[in-house]
């Protein structure tokens, strides 16, 4: 499996837009959803658990899958007795987690997702009955939100056509919503926060 954060894996705490960004993708999954302490959720793309310790605080535990080791060591270092992520290294819709969870939380990870199809129908079918999904991404943008589309399957998302994915892999209630603007020098970047339940 290739790493191709490797390199980012060294500074991503400390990038504004990444640390600001997932506190806002938090706030809403927050506002949005009804967080309780039973749940046991799972981060897609959890890389250093920006977004999964902030949710962890809330919740029985939080479980994070990414492909890249690097991104991982980082957040295990960022583990304690009180608060920890547990991890796997691995791609879910290739090798699937052998249990099921009650709720999937995502951020800025979908874009690395080739095969949207397999990503919704592979949760679906490891989100208990009740369950919901929040995924956070870019909305559609013209391929310059990175300066390096290495791994980049998609440039942002289309609502009605990201919405239509989720439904048609059984997801009900399927909501998409702004929720933040990135200001880069060159344009301004949406960020939007998909949900649903099954
Ligand atoms: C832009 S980073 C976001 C990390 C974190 N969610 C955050 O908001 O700080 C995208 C993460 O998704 C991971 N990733 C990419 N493709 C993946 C896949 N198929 N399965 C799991 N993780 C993946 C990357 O390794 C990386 O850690």
């Amino acid at each position: 499996m290739q790493d191709h954060f490797k390199e980012k894996s060294k500074d991503w705490d400390k990038g504004d837009v990444q640390v600001q960004g997932a506190k806002i993708i938090a706030d809403a999954i927050n506002e949005k959803i009804e967080l309780t302490s039973e749940m046991e959720l799972l981060d897609f793309g959890v890389g250093t658990g920006l977004l999964g310790f902030d949710i962890a605080h809330r919740v029985k535990k939080v479980y994070g899958v990414d492909t890249s080791l690097s991104m991982l060591e980082k957040l295990k270092a960022k583990n304690t007795p009180e608060l920890s992520i547990e991890t796997y290294c691995q791609d879910i819709i290739d090798k699937p987690l052998d249990r099921s969870f009650d709720g999937l939380v995502s951020s800025m990870t979908l874009h690395h997702v080739e095969d949207l199809k397999a990503f919704f129908e592979t949760i679906y079918r490891d989100i208990s009955e009740g369950g919901f999904i929040a995924v956070a991404d870019l909305e559609s943008e013209d391929g310059t939100f990175h300066s390096d589309n290495t791994g980049v399957f998609h440039f942002g998302f289309e609502k009605d056509a990201l919405c239509k994915v989720a439904s048609e892999a059984g997801f009900s209630e399927v909501d998409f919503q702004n929720i933040n603007t990135i200001k880069k020098p060159h344009r301004d970047f949406g960020v939007f926060l998909l949900t649903a339940k099954k």
